[in-house]
């Protein structure tokens, strides 16, 4: 799905990304683990064209190839799309979307509210077209907010529909992020530490969600500090420190990584 060759970030003296490449595979969970400032934040930043790059480039799946292989020959014969600086606006019309480790969401706005605005690519935004297809708006307005409800309902959250964002708990404000995403509807997703902050339940549920958009085919890239939450629904790990790649693996070979458990794991008992 995403192919990341070479890629740096320098912010002034600070080499936040040093030379980092990794493939990330369809329809897999795919994390990026690290110590605190080790240059994940920022990394997902460049991909989803938040950040420019300094050096490197960024390759997304063509909407509808089929792949053998999920490797630099299909970029030489072009069958991949070079994304490097697309900013997030263009980038959710390309089906990649992300959530943020700070929260980004409207405050004075309803949940279901804040949902709708990840329907937005899907609207007609066209102010002539609206006035003489009117009707055709509110339908399809109707038709989101209906499946807004269902994502509410499957997230548990269907009391809250109406309830202005700054009154609710940081538990139920992460989830309508990761709502909000899911309605861009996405063949890639980003998530900078979805469960920080949130309670053991809260977290399984999240985690459970997770797994199950990767079993609907959604492709994952998943950065966390929750180590239980990690080492049970990823399928690759990437960690990272000092901004380069320290080791790539399964949750088994990274557990029992020499180099991984000195620099990260040894310092930590689950849950940052
Ligand atoms: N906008 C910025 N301007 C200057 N320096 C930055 C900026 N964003 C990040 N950095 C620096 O880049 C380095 C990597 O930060 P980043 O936020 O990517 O780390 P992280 O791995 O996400 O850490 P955490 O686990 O704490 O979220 C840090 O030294 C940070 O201070
Ligand atoms: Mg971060």
């Amino acid at each position: 799905m995403l192919v990341v060759r070479e890629l740096s970030k320098q912010f002034g003296g600070v080499k936040a990304v040093d030379d980092l490449s990794f493939d990330v595979k369809s329809g897999t969970i795919h994390s990026i683990i690290g110590p605190n400032g080790a240059g994940k934040t920022t990394l997902v930043n460049m991909i989803t064209g938040i950040y420019k790059v300094t050096s490197g480039e960024i390759y997304l799946k063509k909407e509808g190839e089929i792949y053998q292989k999920d490797d630099i020959e299909e970029i030489i014969h072009g069958k991949r799309e070079n994304i490097t600086n697309i900013p997030m606006n263009k980038l959710v019309h390309k089906g990649v979307c992300r959530t943020f480790q700070h929260l980004e969401i409207c405050k004075d706005m309803s949940a279901l509210e804040n949902i709708m605005l990840g329907f937005h690519r899907f609207l007609n935004k066209n102010f002539i077209l609206s006035c003489i297809n009117s009707k055709k708006i509110r339908e399809d307005e109707q038709k989101y907010e209906y499946e807004a409800m269902k994502y509410l309902k499957m997230f548990s959250l269907e009391d809250i529909v109406y309830k202005k964002a700054d009154s609710l708990p940081y538990g139920v404000l992460k989830k309508l992020e990761i709502i909000r995403a899911l309605a861009t509807k996405p063949r890639l997703i980003l998530f900078d530490e979805p469960v920080a902050g949130l309670n053991p339940k809260e977290t399984a549920e999240i985690s459970k969600i997770i797994k199950e958009l990767a079993n609907e085919g959604i492709t994952i890239i998943l950065v966390e500090h929750d180590m239980k939450m990690v080492m049970q629904i990823s399928d690759k790990i990437t960690v990272v420190n000092f901004g380069k790649k320290l080791a790539e693996g399964t949750p088994l070979e990274i557990a029992n990584d020499e180099n991984v458990i000195n620099a990260y794991l040894g310092k930590r008992h689950g849950k940052a």
